[in-house]
């Protein structure tokens, strides 16, 4: 078992002022903890006016996410000003009737048998790459994240879009995307802690220009998609939820905003998980010996299949451990709908509510070593299985993310297909360090060297 604890920020003896709140997360939203955030089990404050609750124990999530949902689903006034020019009313923001006619119509998409379907592009992506870094001299560094962040654009792309979305547009739409995400990333705190909307948070113009390239690009796709008829990716199963019965149907621009929403969310959550998972496993040599074991066996007989996944378990428990210590959504914030009360404290419609998966994950009360990386935790055979509120990097209930199985799958079967083949190590003395801003990812892009195996 791994002795390997990664690096974290310190933690405050006692809690920060509001002020000092806003000034500390503006930089770094892990900054701002005290040592009591690890042990607490709600916590609530002020800030501008506006009160701020923590939701940090199992039974208050479920509360927040399960049992109380509908008065939690909606997203903070920032995020949804942030992301609106660029999603309109697609599922990552949306809320109420629309949130739940667009999610029941996409649902069936991210089911086990479709994931399979994809995993044939996964895998097929991947070993893209094995053949790229095949070509490299043995020991040259790469940028990992933005490495892992082309794989798993890529990856998201021909899920899509098929083949149909050729390199120049692929690479328009990604620039366009990093374009729009620097532009939000200014509103930072505001997004979490639901600052008044006339605080000045974000570059609209730089914002709105990559979002019309974006529209238009996708525009583009959807024409041809509805030219090109049949085919097995997602562009075509969203169009064939056009038109129809009215309650049972999906407009050009719902399409056109949905698409957006699934790049959008997925490639960079499972980039950064791939990006922290190289680093973790370079850290720590039985963890990377035991991975290999594991992939020599499985994948012994060639490519890789979606049904190697249920065999994957080391692999799949390095994942998961990953998602513990460094969760790509590290902060889930919601606006308070109408008056509620928790744990005796009266919480105010309009308030924020926040589940903290950075203070959860590494609660003291709920994880063994909450701060060490141990895979083996995640193992099917585990002594004891971690509380699946206490554990919510992809969140839980109605609002999960809806593609838990897909992500949990892409990254499973990328780390297995990649570690078959090379090792990545760290160079001597570099310090890894995290940027956290919208998503956790490692700071400096991780420059690692990769080794053949
Ligand atoms: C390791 C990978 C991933 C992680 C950790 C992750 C995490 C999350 C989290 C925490 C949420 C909830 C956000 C909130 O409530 O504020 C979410 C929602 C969502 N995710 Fe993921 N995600 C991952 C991969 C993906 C992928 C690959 C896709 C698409 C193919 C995707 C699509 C979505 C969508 C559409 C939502 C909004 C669902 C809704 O509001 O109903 N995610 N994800």
């Amino acid at each position: 078992m791994s002795d390997f604890i990664p690096p974290y920020p310190k933690r405050h003896k006692k809690p920060l002022s509001p002020l000092k709140i806003l000034r500390y997360a503006r930089r770094d939203l892990l900054s701002i903890w005290t040592e009591n955030s690890f042990r607490r089990q709600f916590m609530g404050t002020k800030i501008f006016n506006r009160s701020v609750f923590i939701a940090n124990c199992p039974e208050v999530v479920k509360h927040v996410f399960v049992t109380n949902h509908a008065n939690y689903e909606r997203k903070s006034p920032q995020m949804r000003k942030a992301l609106e020019p660029l999603l309109g009313d697609g599922l990552f923001i949306s809320d109420g009737e629309t949130w739940k006619k667009h999610r029941n119509l996409e649902a069936p998409l991210f089911a086990s048998e479709h994931v399979a379907k994809y995993s044939k592009i996964m895998i097929e992506v991947t070993e893209e790459y094995v053949q790229k870094w095949s070509k490299l001299k043995p020991g040259t560094t790469l940028n990992v994240l933005p490495e892992m962040g082309t794989l798993t654009a890529e990856i998201i792309c021909r899920t899509l879009f098929g083949n149909q979305l050729g390199t120049q547009q692929a690479e328009e739409i990604i620039q366009s995307f990093a374009q729009y995400q620097a532009a939000i990333e200014q509103m930072d705190s505001g997004t979490f802690f639901g600052l008044p909307n006339w605080v000045p948070t974000m570059k609209w113009g730089k914002a709105k220009t990559a979002a019309t390239k974006i529209h238009k690009i996708v525009d583009n796709v959807i024409a041809e998609g509805i030219k090109a008829g049949n085919q097995d990716t997602l562009i075509a199963h969203l169009l064939r939820l056009r038109g129809g019965e009215a309650n049972d149907a999906l407009t050009m621009q719902e399409i056109r905003n949905e698409l957006i929403v699934l790049f959008m969310a997925g490639h960079e959550t499972t980039a950064n998980t791939l990006a922290w998972a190289w680093y973790l496993m370079s850290q720590a040599p039985e963890v990377e010996h035991r991975l290999h074991t594991e992939v020599d066996k499985v994948l012994a007989s060639g490519s890789a299949q979606f049904d190697d996944f249920a065999n994957l378990t080391y692999t799949r428990a390095i994942i998961d451990e990953t998602l513990r210590l460094y969760p790509p959504v590290p902060i889930l914030s919601r606006e308070v709908c109408s008056d509620d009360t928790i744990r005796g404290r009266d919480i105010p419609a309009g308030s924020i509510m926040l589940v903290v998966p950075w203070l959860l994950h590494r609660h003291e009360l709920y994880w063994y070593k909450p701060n060490h990386f141990i895979p083996e935790r995640f193992l099917p055979n585990a002594e004891k299985k971690p509380n699946k509120f206490a554990y919510v990097p992809f969140s839980v209930g109605p609002r999960v993310c809806i593609a838990k199985l897909f992500g949990t799958v892409e990254a499973s079967l990328c780390l297995a297909i990649l570690a078959k083949n090379f090792r990545l190590t760290l160079p001597q003395g570099t310090q890894v360090t995290h940027d956290c801003r919208l998503t956790l990812r490692p700071k400096d892009n991780l420059p690692m060297q990769i080794i053949p195996r």
